[in-house]
């Protein structure tokens, strides 16, 4: 196994994870298949219990695995799929040790930082390496040939320490040929005149150094490409040679990275020192470089509105946004999203005591302005996303958006949340059930149309999250004919898609509604969970929903089928689409 160690230094937030990930997409554009690790310097366990107003997304993995959003962007950009044992927190390696140290396994001796804190790391990280990472839906997985290693937080804290110290051991334990480290800097630019500054960069390496980790290739940070000069000052100041202090400077969007990457002969510098022989040489990288370049020439425009939380948009719905991305440069369309505050879509009424209090500066007029805006935008747009979420406020907004969707044949996606809210809809306008609500938001509601519906731990005999991959059934409508997620699945009636929820549609209200018209296309091996709805092509151009997240899976070269059939359908190419489906 041949290791890639990055870290960074100065400042977080570099686009350490950025770096790395194009970094792996370029050895796979060589023919090399690669693993990675991110090590977080942090005492929690698991994402899971994190709030997401404070870390943006909980990213799911397959296994189950609660992760931030760099372990999603390692998937997308190398398209493998990685397992909670891929995020090695302080917490983790702590936990794993004293619970060694209770059983007795250390037969009673003093248990110390070094060696049993630093010892576990490096085995931790050499069983991660060797776990195959599988590229593809019912691939053969297979042991990487290289497996890359971010050090989350800067060089010098003193959480990071330890970390240090265990790859410090590991070079030497693994070899000289077998190990590579990398550091991410930032070389800010200052001054009328745009002057480069190298002192952070030298500070950096100097401290690593002083660790007795020694940096072959220096990534600069900046937002203009390097200058020759400040290449050889760093060059010379940091013992490398020039070629090796690459630059990254700010490019139009993150999928140009690898391509600058490759321009600056990364791939034969690594080729070079780890004596690997890569069996696709120049890489081939046309089909990435065709993505990264079209993103920004699209003529056409599709908007899309997404119904959410506005404080907390970008953070919230990353993979989200990634998926439509994705889905977008498929169907050859410029992406203009558009956000909506979901509790705008309700009416002001002061004399409504279920309504919030104004807020900081609101007066009733400006609120029934943001109400007018919101209306405006969700009428104007070509398609709707309404994505999972969480808590009371904002979910009739959200009803209300599906249902202007049904009635004006807007193309709309529901994702977790978003399915829910679109089966409640419809019970409540057409199965004499008005007051159909979750009871996640009303427990005693009269028409408990989505309820708790946890899986049952066989170890703990508790309930727990449905959390990660599961397979679901695809079936033709009731009646007849192949649904569109069928299509959009190319043909598949099993896949395998990521959860995250403990809510679902209640089984006993499914015939009621699915005679009225809502077909549950998809359902769990069980035929219990409910898992995609549809209404038919000749009542709506795109009205699907499914309770599981496909935005986890979404690729740059391969979007997530139902983000793929929502831009399909917002730019008019679905029926296309599912003709030559049926023809093929
Ligand atoms: C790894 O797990 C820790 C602990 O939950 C979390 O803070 C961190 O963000 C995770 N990192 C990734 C890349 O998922
Ligand atoms: C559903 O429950 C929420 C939360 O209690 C409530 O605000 C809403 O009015 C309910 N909707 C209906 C139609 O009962």
């Amino acid at each position: 196994m041949k290791y890639i160690v990055v870290s960074g230094g100065v400042v977080s937030g570099l686009g350490k994870g950025i770096t790395i990930s194009s970094l792996g997409r370029l050895l796979k554009s060589c023919g090399l298949s690669v693993t990675s690790i991110k090590i977080d310097p942090y005492l929690n366990v698991d994402a899971g219990t994190m709030s997401p107003f404070e870390h943006g997304e909980v990213f799911t993995l397959h296994d189950g695995g609660e992760a931030d959003l760099d372990l999603g962007n390692y998937e997308r950009f190398l398209g493998v799929r990685l397992s909670k044992d891929h995020n090695i927190t302080t917490g983790k390696v702590y936990r794993e040790v004293i619970s060694r140290e209770r059983r007795g396994d250390y037969l009673g001796k003093t248990v110390q930082v070094v060696p049993h804190i630093t010892n576990e790391i490096q085995d931790w990280i050499e069983r991660v390496a060797q776990i195959p990472v599988q590229e593809a839906e019912g691939a053969q997985g297979q042991v990487a040939d290289v497996c890359l290693i971010e050090v989350g937080g800067t060089v010098g804290d003193i959480e990071s320490m330890v970390f240090l110290e265990a790859l410090r051991q590991f070079q030497f334990k693994v070899g000289e040929e077998n190990f590579m480290l990398m550091f991410v800097s930032l070389v800010p630019v200052l001054g009328s005149v745009g002057e480069q500054k190298t002192k952070p960069t030298q500070h950096g390496v100097k401290e690593l150094m002083s660790l007795g980790l020694f940096p072959k290739v220096i990534f600069c940070r900046s937002s203009q490409p390097l200058e020759t000069a400040t290449c050889k000052k760093i060059s010379s100041f940091c013992h490398v040679p020039p070629s090796c202090v690459l630059s990254v400077h700010d490019v139009d969007n993150i999928y140009h990275v690898p391509l600058l990457l490759m321009e600056q002969n990364l791939h034969g510098i690594i080729l070079d020192h780890l004596k690997l022989q890569a069996p696709v040489l120049p890489p081939d990288i046309g089909a990435w470089r065709n993505f990264a370049e079209n993103i920004d020439k699209f003529t056409k425009v599709t908007k899309i509105c997404l119904i959410g939380k506005y404080s907390t948009f970008q953070d919230s719905y990353l993979s989200v946004i990634k998926a439509l991305k994705h889905a977008s440069v498929a169907v050859e369309r410029d992406l203009d999203l558009q956000w909506v505050e979901a509790s705008d879509l309700i009416k002001p009424d002061k004399d409504d005591k279920t309504q919030p209090e104004l807020e900081n500066g609101e007066t009733w007029e400006t609120r029934e302005l943001k109400h007018k805006e919101a209306w405006e935008m969700l009428k104007g747009c070509d398609g709707v996303i309404v994505p999972g979420g969480f808590g009371v406020r904002g979910v009739e907004g959200k009803i209300a958006a599906a249902t202007y969707c049904r009635e004006n044949k807007k193309p709309y996606l529901g994702v977790c949340l978003g399915f829910q809210v679109m089966v409640m809809e419809y019970a409540r306008s057409f199965c004499d059930m008005p007051l159909a609500n979750s009871t996640e938001m009303d427990e005693n509601c009269e028409h408990p149309v989505v309820i708790f519906m946890p899986e049952i731990d066989k170890d703990t005999l508790g309930g727990t999250m449905r959390l990660g991959a599961r397979d679901t059934l695809i079936e033709d409508f009731e009646g007849g004919g192949k649904s569109i997620s069928y299509h959009l699945y190319g043909k598949k009636d099993r896949v395998s898609e990521r959860h995250r929820h403990r809510y679902e549609v209640n089984p006993s209200k499914v015939s009621a509604i699915q005679s009225k018209g809502l077909h549950f296309v998809g359902k769990d091996e069980t035929g219990e969970r409910m898992e995609i709805a549809e209404l038919s092509r000749d009542r709506h151009p795109y009205y699907v929903a499914c309770q599981y997240h496909p935005e986890f899976q979404s690729r740059p070269l391969k979007p997530s089928p139902p983000f793929h059939g929502l831009l399909l359908a917002a730019s008019g190419q679905l029926d296309e689409f599912i003709a030559k489906s049926e023809n093929a």
